[in-house]
């Protein structure tokens, strides 16, 4: 039995209720493709079969493995590099001279997926900031999925994942061979948290953060979903903090936070208020 339109919006929604994910119909096929494995350990024989199942007797870790199936892990060591070297020539100089006196930093690497971002951020404050040596430095990655965070933990990549945008000098520097993976070397593990955290909840894990990197994610988000994450987000930022977007996106938010172009990208900082 094939699924029928009504079972594809059903699944939708169930998707948007669990991660604010809002998947596009003429993806409908994806729900066969990355649910095999799920209806297989339920002991069902079909997508539809699924579906007849959760209608009758909803089961919230079912609910919840489905959304996190959905999600698109898409990511990359140093992706888009801009931000990095924005990071690495204007901010990061700045934030560190401020925060002398009380040598700790804490950033958010939101929807961090696998957890290249937040490693790659912990390299260049290595290798780009041996002043910071001593400092208590937090990079606080989170997730929806339970299954990019283990990974994220586990800290091992594949040469495919390595070839992505990471250079060969950090590679060298900053990784461990296992194996035919590489892992990340504990200096920079030491910095990095990994945490499954569906970012629509309203409790952040910290109070405060001295940069919020939230890339690649709003995208799948409608406009209400965006405009109460970014308020949240707003509340735990430092007021001197910064947080950078994917390359297209944007806060929409300008009573909230201000946007600054710098290095041929843009970064925002908060508003007062
Ligand atoms: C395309 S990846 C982006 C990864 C990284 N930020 C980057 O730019 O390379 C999007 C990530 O957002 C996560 N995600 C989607 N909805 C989420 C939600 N409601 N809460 C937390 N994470 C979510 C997905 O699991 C996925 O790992």
């Amino acid at each position: 039995m094939t699924c029928s339109a009504a079972d594809y919006a059903f699944l939708r929604s169930l998707v948007f209720e669990q991660s604010a994910n809002t998947l596009d119909p003429a993806r409908d096929y994806l729900f066969e493709q990355r649910l095999q494995h799920l209806i297989q350990s339920t002991g069902l024989r079909s997508l539809d079969q699924l579906v007849a199942a959760l209608r009758q007797f909803p089961d919230t870790a079912i609910q919840r493995a489905i959304a996190e199936a959905m999600t698109v892990n898409e990511t990359s060591f140093f992706r888009d590099r801009t931000p990095f070297d924005l990071m690495h020539r204007e901010l990061l100089p700045v934030l560190i001279e401020r925060r002398r006196a009380l040598r700790h930093l804490r950033f958010w690497s939101a929807a961090c997926s696998t957890g290249q971002e937040a490693y790659s951020l912990a390299m260049l404050l290595r290798e780009y900031f041996p002043q910071l040596n001593g400092w208590h430095i937090e990079i606080i990655g989170t997730d929806l999925s339970a299954e990019v965070v283990r990974r994220a933990r586990a800290a091992r990549y594949q040469r495919m994942e390595i070839n992505r945008g990471l250079p060969a000098r950090f590679l060298l520097k900053y990784f461990l061979q296992k194996d035919d993976e590489w892992e990340v070397a504990p200096e920079i593990r030491r910095n990095c948290r990994f945490f499954q955290q569906n970012l629509l909840e309203s409790s952040c894990r910290f109070e405060r953060y001295d940069g919020i990197l939230l890339r690649n994610v709003m995208l799948y988000f409608d406009q209400p979903t965006r405009t109460h994450l970014l308020l949240n987000l707003h509340r735990v930022l430092e007021p001197d903090g910064f947080l950078i977007l994917g390359s297209s996106e944007q806060t929409g938010l300008p009573d909230h936070f201000q946007t600054v172009f710098a290095a041929g990208t843009c970064y925002y900082r908060p508003l007062p208020g």
